[in-house]
């Protein structure tokens, strides 16, 4: 039998990860709004699956999450996210009831991707996006993290290639919009990194995608 999950026994240690490395985080979160600019706008019905502490959902004005672990929930909503038990693959949350959906760094700890996915799909509106934060196995970082995890929690992790998470995304039904890369310098950048297009050169990677409209037997972007 296993025990409970790193992040159920240390959710204090993983939200201190964050103030602890403040330069990773914001470089991650402006490669989050390169891919997601409404987020510099009022906040809309968003939702994070996977939201951990609430680190990234505060930052970027996402009102509601997600999350299995009892212990990363609480700091999420000492931080004001409204936040429902469940797992990516069984979500709370109605169909057709979100305009934005985040999975950060949380697919790699996902069972069943293909299910998360489809559920993905049944809460997004049509035309609503899907934005998925992650750290591809084949770039320095993910093959660190692959090969010695660094911490009880990326021993958790299966990380996912960039090619394999876009095929998982086209077959759920996603249409790809937008790749956007950051921490190009790895192990660690200095100074907060710019992101940029694209992926093949980041550690971290932001993929934008869409439920696409419907229209008669035509699929339509948002
Ligand atoms: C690395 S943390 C990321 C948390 C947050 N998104 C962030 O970036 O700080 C991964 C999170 O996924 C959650 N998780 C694990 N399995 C999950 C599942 N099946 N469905 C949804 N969340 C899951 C964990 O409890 C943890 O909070």
């Amino acid at each position: 039998m296993t025990g409970p999950s790193a992040f159920e026994r240390a959710a204090a240690e993983y939200d201190a990860w964050f103030d602890a490395h403040p330069v990773l985080f914001e470089s991650e979160v402006q490669a989050l709004l390169l891919a997601f600019p409404e987020a510099y706008g009022p906040t809309g019905r968003w939702a994070e699956i996977g939201v951990g502490t609430g680190r990234f959902a505060s930052r970027l004005g996402i009102p509601v999450g997600v999350e299995p672990a009892e212990a990363m929930a609480a700091f999420a909503r000492s931080r004001g996210i409204r936040v429902f038990p469940g797992t990516a693959e069984c979500l709370p949350l109605g169909n057709e009831s979100a305009d934005a959906v985040f999975f950060i760094t949380t697919l790699c700890f996902v069972a069943d991707i293909g299910r998360a996915l489809a559920e993905a799909r049944r809460i997004l509106v049509p035309g609503g996006l899907l934005v998925v934060g992650f750290l591809p196995r084949e770039r320095p970082l993910g093959r660190r993290v692959t090969e010695d995890p660094p911490d009880a929690f990326l021993r958790e992790a299966r990380l996912l290639s960039t090619p394999e998470l876009l095929g998982h995304l086209r077959h759920a039904g996603f249409e790809v919009l937008r790749t956007v890369q950051t921490l190009r310098n790895f192990p660690m950048p200095e100074t907060v990194e710019a992101p940029i297009d694209g992926f093949g050169r980041g550690s971290f990677v932001v993929i934008r995608c869409a439920r696409p409209r419907l229209i008669g037997n035509l699929s339509m972007q948002s």
